[in-house]
């Protein structure tokens, strides 16, 4: 009964000494009594005082779990996770929406150091959180933004400077051709003028078509017609003349007339004003047969680039995320894809569980078919 008992103690000791933290598991941290040991292939990353994560491992990371005995150098992201197989096959970015609600998860912030090589403000660069009110400006939550990816070496994408959603109304009611044309003009020298040099590329006008390929109906069109397309966009060179120009829109998801529309208006602006064409792709399960197609039209306007700005896919498969993917592969003019958040705990469509991470930050087999595949 004794050796029984023993046998029974070692193997529980063995077993446990064996064990270790998954990958994107929790491996110290203060008051963590769990593992502090990492399973082959990742390193245990000091985040803050509290949390330490079993990453892929990098060149770069820091392997200390101990808080306050290291100062950890942002991991930056690199050829293991997303962002830098990605690059490895030439592309640009592979990034992610991002702000200070999901910044300030550390799971989520791990991941987007680890994975991702670009953000977009999910909402802190609109109008309606900059100036909600006429000629007073709120950079809190964009500045916290552009802070983070500067500091961790991270592309911006500049989202958005001209759209008729999340618009107060106090733009929304202007009847007059000169107070909205000087408002435009205000807004985008204050909202882009302030972080000029810093960011890759702005969206300067979203959204502006309906399903037909003509303008949607906005105070923009309303009032001025096609050239606030023009406005915008010249408004968005003098205060950022380095930064790529992107018009982008959703539903650019096969050869439909809504990309013919988008290709005419682009050549009607001029290619010298209009940089990029973003495709948002938020699709539904199954949907992305036609993305092939649709990057290699956009890319037909003339424009220097072409990105996939928005991804999510409805239920994540595999085969819709690695079609995607191959279809930014094949057409050269598509430099990056954006994904519309890290993890389905923040998704703006939760309940479609698009994403590649799931609610606990875990990388679901899309992921893992996307890394494989690159
Ligand atoms: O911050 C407030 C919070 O204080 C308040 O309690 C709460 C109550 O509803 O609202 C919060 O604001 C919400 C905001 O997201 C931040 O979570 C807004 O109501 C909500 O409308 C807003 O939704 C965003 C949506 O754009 C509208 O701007 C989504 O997060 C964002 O993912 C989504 O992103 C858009 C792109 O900009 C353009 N393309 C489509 C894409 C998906 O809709």
């Amino acid at each position: 009964m004794y050796k029984l008992v023993s046998f029974i103690s070692l193997a529980l000791i063995a077993q446990r000494a064996s064990a270790a933290s998954p990958v994107w598991g929790q491996c110290g941290g203060i008051g963590w009594t769990g593992e502090t040991t990492c399973v082959s292939g990742t390193t245990c990353v000091y985040q803050n005082d509290w949390y330490s994560q079993c990453l892929p491992s990098t060149t770069t990371a820091p392997t200390t779990t101990q808080p306050g005995t290291t100062t950890a150098p942002p991991p930056t992201s690199t050829g293991s996770g997303l962002d830098g197989k990605f690059k490895g096959r030439g592309k640009k970015f592979w990034g992610s929406a991002a702000d200070p609600n999901t910044l300030n998860i550390a799971a989520n912030a791990a991941i987007l150091r680890s994975d991702f090589g670009q953000v977009t403000p999910e909402n802190s660069m609109k109008w309606d959180a900059t100036e909600s009110s006429r000629g007073s400006f709120n950079f809190g939550n964009s500045d916290t933004l552009v802070n983070w990816a500067v500091s961790n070496g991270k592309l911006i994408r500049g989202h958005t400077l001209v759209w008729h959603s999340q618009l107060p109304s106090w733009v929304s009611s202007i009847g007059d051709r000169a107070t909205l044309t000087s408002v435009i003009q205000n807004h985008i020298a204050n909202v882009a003028g302030r972080y000029r040099g810093k960011l890759y590329a702005w969206d300067v006008v979203n959204e502006c078509l309906n399903e037909n390929g003509s303008l949607r109906s906005s105070v923009f069109f309303n009032v001025l017609g096609e050239s606030f397309v023009t406005i915008a966009f010249q408004a968005a060179r003098a205060a950022d003349p380095n930064a790529k120009l992107y018009i982008n829109d959703y539903n650019l998801d096969s050869n439909n007339a809504k990309v013919q529309g988008m290709v005419s208006l682009v050549k009607r602006i001029g290619t010298s004003l209009i940089d990029g064409i973003g495709t948002q792709m938020h699709l539904g399960a199954g949907g992305a047969g036609g993305a092939q197609a649709a990057l290699s039209a956009l890319a037909s306007a003339g424009v220097k680039e072409v990105a996939i700005t928005e991804l999510d896919i409805a239920g994540a498969s595999s085969n819709d995320y690695v079609t995607v993917v191959n279809a930014c592969l094949a057409v050269p003019a598509c430099i990056g894809i954006t994904s519309w958040g890290v993890s389905d705990a923040n998704s703006w469509r939760s309940g479609s569980t698009p994403l590649l991470f799931d609610s606990s930050y875990r990388p679901k087999p899309a992921y893992n078919a996307v890394i494989a595949a690159l």
